[in-house]
């Protein structure tokens, strides 16, 4: 198959469900894998645009496995297929660029990665919304979505699929990286000096945005922390730090990934119980320390001391990116914490990747991948047994 240049339009909404990101991304002709150099392609614009209200509470309602209506189920995934379109129109209007094929990921509203009994079989799942074949039709161009089930039937876990992207970009022959997106649930993926993608490790490390946000919500009536402000007023309360991360999911080995299930509302309850009588800002400062120290825990017991790699992997930075690098109580605590581990934190906006983009970034890499029939798992990051094309093609 012949490859011209293509100008992708990737969109991410991610497990906050606080909206739409929108990055438009010319990628060259040459053929885009991860074992090529960085630099393979130029970001055009980017965009974000909040879910209204009424959606974002449909969002998160539908999250909620118990209560959702298979109707509303059904509406919601042909409604955000609009709002997925809208999105993408007004970024091409903004930046003067019509782009030629999209990769949505969509909105999760579930995600088991691993296999357990179902009606008498043993089954993994991952749902993924947002209408591929009304984006197709309201832009006019082809659109990948439905990026994980390959991963999943390949016996992966669906999940990190960015770090098709991290290693492109970040890979390097001398400087062993990190690189951690703090969305609603954090996630990092290690790049050992000079690794080769087999080498390349991932998974979650708990809790990003989505505790503070729950937390500042609660207790201020404010969606998030803007700035990390409240917290920067409060004082962290240790106790409940370190009894939280004495938890079976800091302590397990990686892979590993958490969402709603592990810090949705029932820990948010329990945090909040344990807090009771506390002042409420040292509550949300509680929060953003607990994402910070969960990070560099994760960091010191599951990729430095890592056997394989250790004293070899010269890991100097961690590259921050996600909605938590906005926070900056939340960075400034971070770089406290990696500083004792030797490591230098850097945002990816440093490296020409906005903080807010690079997830949209990643799945228009991802969608021009499948367009060439071209595989986008990094098997080692999701435990899948061979590479794999991701997605579900729509023509308009
Ligand atoms: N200015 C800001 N100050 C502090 N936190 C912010 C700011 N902007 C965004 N955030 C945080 O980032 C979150 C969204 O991050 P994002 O990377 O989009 O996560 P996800 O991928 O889960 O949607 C918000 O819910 C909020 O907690
Ligand atoms: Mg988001």
């Amino acid at each position: 198959m012949t490859k011209k240049e293509l100008i992708v339009a990737g969109v991410m909404s991610g497990t906050s469900a606080d909206g739409i990101n929108v990055a438009l991304v010319r990628i060259p002709g040459r053929r885009a894998s991860p074992a090529r150099a960085a630099a393979a392609f130029d970001l055009l614009g980017h965009a974000e645009y909040p879910y209204p209200k009424k959606v974002r509470s449909a969002v998160l309602a539908a999250m909620n496995a118990r209560q959702a209506s298979v109707a509303d189920l059904s509406r919601l995934n042909f409604l955000l297929g609009k709002l997925y379109a809208d999105a993408i129109l007004a970024t091409q209007r903004n930046f003067g660029v019509k782009v030629q094929l999209a990769g949505c990921h969509g909105q999760t509203l579930y995600h088991q990665g691993e296999a357990r009994p179902f009606l008498g079989r043993k089954v993994a799942a991952t749902w993924q919304t947002g209408e591929g074949a009304i984006i197709a039709a309201r832009v006019g161009v082809p659109v990948v979505s439905d990026f994980r089930p390959a991963d999943m039937a390949a016996g992966g876990k669906g999940a990190p699929l960015v770090p098709f992207l991290d290693y492109m970009m970040f890979r390097d022959p001398h400087v062993g990286k990190i690189v951690q997106n703090i969305g609603g649930i954090a996630n990092l993926t290690a790049i050992p000096a000079g690794a080769p993608p087999a080498d390349v490790f991932a998974f979650d490390t708990g809790p990003g945005n989505m505790v503070i946000d729950a937390v500042t919500e609660k207790l201020f009536h404010l969606p998030f922390d803007r700035g990390g402000k409240i917290a920067a007023c409060g004082k962290p309360l240790d106790k409940i730090i370190q009894e939280i991360l004495r938890g079976a999911f800091f302590r397990q080995k990686p892979p590993k990934t958490a969402g709603r299930e592990e810090f949705g509302e029932q820990f948010v309850h329990d945090l909040l119980r344990g807090c009771r009588g506390e002042r409420k800002q040292d509550i949300v400062a509680t929060a953003t320390a607990l994402t910070a120290r969960s990070i560099s825990e994760a960091v010191r017991l599951h990729v430095l001391a890592r056997k394989q790699i250790a004293g070899d992997a010269r890991f100097q930075e961690l590259i921050v990116s996600g909605g938590g690098a906005r926070n900056l109580t939340l960075l400034k605590l971070l770089t406290a914490e990696l500083t004792t581990l030797g490591l230098r934190l850097r945002l990816s906006d440093e490296f020409g990747l906005p903080a807010a983009a690079k997830e949209a970034v990643a799945f228009a890499l991802l969608a021009c991948q499948t367009w060439h029939r071209k595989p986008s798992n990094i098997a080692s990051a999701t435990g899948a047994k061979r590479d794999a094309i991701l997605g579900k093609i729509s023509y308009p």
